[in-house]
C-alpha cells in the first residue's frame, strides 16, 4: 500500500501573452499550423494567470474538465488533441527507456479543473493562458519533459507563446507535420525591467467574431493577408527581435502600433469584412498618438487583438502621466468598480500644455478599468496541496 499512490495531482499556473507582431491565419487548420511567425511579450501572473489542477487515478473511469466550476465537454476536439498529444509523448518517453518516476499507467483518466484570476467576462483572451497551462500540468502528471509547444498549439495557436516567460516568438516553421512550429524565449523577463503594460478595458457593446472564426475567413478572402504573411512578417520579426534585444523602446512601440494596425487592416480587407475597433479603442488610438506628438517621441504604443481592448505598453517613468491622461479623457464612472487595478500608480496632475495637446472631448464611462502590469515569468508548479482546485476525490473542492 505504501508504494501505491491511488491519485496523483498537479497544480500549475500560466501566463496570458499579448502579440507584437500577431498571429493571424492558419495554413493548417488541424494541426494549428500559422502562415506566419509571431511575437509576443508574457505578461505578469501577479495579475492575469490561469491555475489548473490535473489529476490522474486508476480509479477514474472517464477523462473529465471543469472550467470556473462548470463541468465542461471533454469531448471538444481542441481538448482531446491536447490530450492525444500528451498521451503520445508520455508514451514515446517511456519507449525511449525512461525510469517512470510515477507507479502510474498510461491508461489512467486524467480529471482537470481550470480556473482564470481575471473575469472572462472582460473580454481578455483566456484561451491562450488557459492551454498552456493545461499542457503544462499534463505534462506535469504524465511525466513528459519535451517541448510542450504543441500540446498547447493544439488547443489554440497563440497558447504556446504562453508557455515561456519573457519576450516569445513562434516560428512557423515548414514542416507539414508541425515538428517545427514551436514556441522559444527571446529574452527571459528580467530583459527588460522598465517596460509597463497597462490594459485598458473597454465596456464591450457586443461579443466580437472568434479568432478562429475570424482568421479563417480572412485567409480565404484578404490578398493583403498573404502579402503581409510572405512578403513583411519575416523583416517585422528580425526588426522587432533587435528592438527588444536592444531595449529600444520608440522603434519597439511604432513597430508594435503599425503591426496592430496592419492586423486591423487585413481584417477589414477580410469579405465580408471585420471590425473588431469600436469607437472608444479609435479614441485611445488618437490619445496615445497626441500624447507621443506633444512629448516629441514614442513614448506609449497600444495594440489590439481580436476585441475592443487596448493594450499599451510603456516604460515606467511614464506611467502615472499616461494613466492621469486616460483619466482625463474617459473620466471613470463612479459605479464602485476600482478604475485602477494591478500595481500600484502614483495619482499626478495633468500639465494644461498636455491637457490641450490631448484636444479630446470626455467620454465618461467607455473604459470600464485599467490593469497595470509589467513582463512576467512562464508557467510555475504549484508546491502547496491547498493550490489544488481538486480534492482528494478528484472532484472539484467546494468553492471557498
Ligand atoms: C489576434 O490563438 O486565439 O490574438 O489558434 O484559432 O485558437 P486559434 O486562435 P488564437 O488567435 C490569436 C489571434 C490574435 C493575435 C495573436 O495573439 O498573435
Amino acid at each position: 500500500m505504501a508504494s501505491e499512490k491511488p491519485i496523483v495531482v498537479v497544480t500549475c499556473t500560466a501566463p496570458v501573452n499579448i502579440a507584437v507582431v500577431k498571429y493571424w491565419g492558419k495554413r493548417d487548420e488541424e494541426l494549428i499550423l500559422p502562415i506566419n511567425s509571431s511575437l509576443s511579450v508574457t505578461l505578469h501572473q501577479d495579475q492575469l494567470k490561469t491555475t489548473t489542477t490535473a489529476a490522474i487515478s486508476r480509479d477514474f473511469t472517464e477523462d473529465r474538465i471543469w472550467l470556473n466550476g462548470q463541468e465542461e465537454d471533454v469531448g471538444q476536439p481542441r481538448l482531446q488533441a491536447c490530450l492525444r498529444e500528451i498521451r503520445r509523448l508520455a508514451r514515446k518517453r517511456r519507449s525511449n527507456g525512461h525510469e517512470d518516476p510515477l507507479p502510474l499507467s498510461l491508461s489512467y483518466k486524467v480529471h482537470v479543473a481550470s480556473e482564470n484570476n481575471f473575469p472572462t467576462a472582460a473580454g481578455l483572451a483566456s484561451s491562450a493562458a488557459g492551454y498552456a497551462c493545461l499542457a503544462y500540468a499534463l505534462a506535469q502528471v504524465y511525466g513528459v519533459d519535451s517541448d510542450l509547444s504543441e500540446v498547447a498549439r493544439r488547443g489554440s495557436g497563440s497558447a504556446c507563446r504562453s508557455l515561456y516567460g519573457g519576450f516569445v516568438e513562434w516560428q512557423m516553421g515548414e514542416r507539414p507535420d508541425g515538428k517545427d512550429s514551436i514556441a522559444h524565449q527571446v529574452a527571459p523577463e528580467s530583459h527588460w525591467p522598465e517596460l509597463r503594460v497597462l490594459i485598458l478595458v473597454v465596456s464591450a457593446e457586443r461579443k466580437p467574431m472568434g479568432s478562429t472564426a475570424g482568421m479563417q475567413t480572412s485567409v480565404e478572402t484578404s490578398a493583403l493577408l498573404k502579402f503581409r504573411a510572405e512578403a513583411l512578417v519575416p523583416a517585422r520579426m528580425a526588426e522587432m527581435t533587435r528592438c527588444i534585444r536592444e531595449r529600444d523602446f520608440q522603434a519597439f512601440g511604432q513597430l508594435t502600433m503599425k503591426d496592430s494596425n496592419q492586423f486591423h487592416a487585413t481584417c477589414l480587407d477580410t469579405f465580408p469584412p471585420i471590425s473588431y475597433l469600436s469607437d472608444t479603442s479609435r479614441r485611445i488610438i488618437q490619445l496615445v498618438h497626441r500624447f507621443n506628438a506633444h512629448h516629441g517621441r514614442t513614448k506609449v504604443a497600444y495594440t489590439f487583438d481580436a476585441g475592443p481592448n487596448a493594450v499599451v505598453f510603456t516604460l515606467d517613468d511614464t506611467v502615472a502621466e499616461f494613466v492621469a491622461a486616460v483619466r482625463h479623457s474617459f473620466p471613470p464612472e463612479s459605479n464602485g468598480e476600482k478604475f485602477l487595478k494591478g500595481l500600484p500608480v502614483e495619482p499626478i496632475l495633468l500639465s494644461d500644455e498636455l491637457k490641450a495637446a490631448l484636444g479630446m472631448d470626455p467620454v465618461p464611462g467607455s473604459i470600464r478599468y485599467i490593469i497595470a502590469t509589467q513582463v512576467g515569468p512562464g508557467p510555475q508548479v504549484l508546491d502547496d496541496p491547498v493550490a489544488h482546485l481538486l480534492g482528494p476525490d478528484g472532484l472539484p473542492k467546494p468553492a471557498a
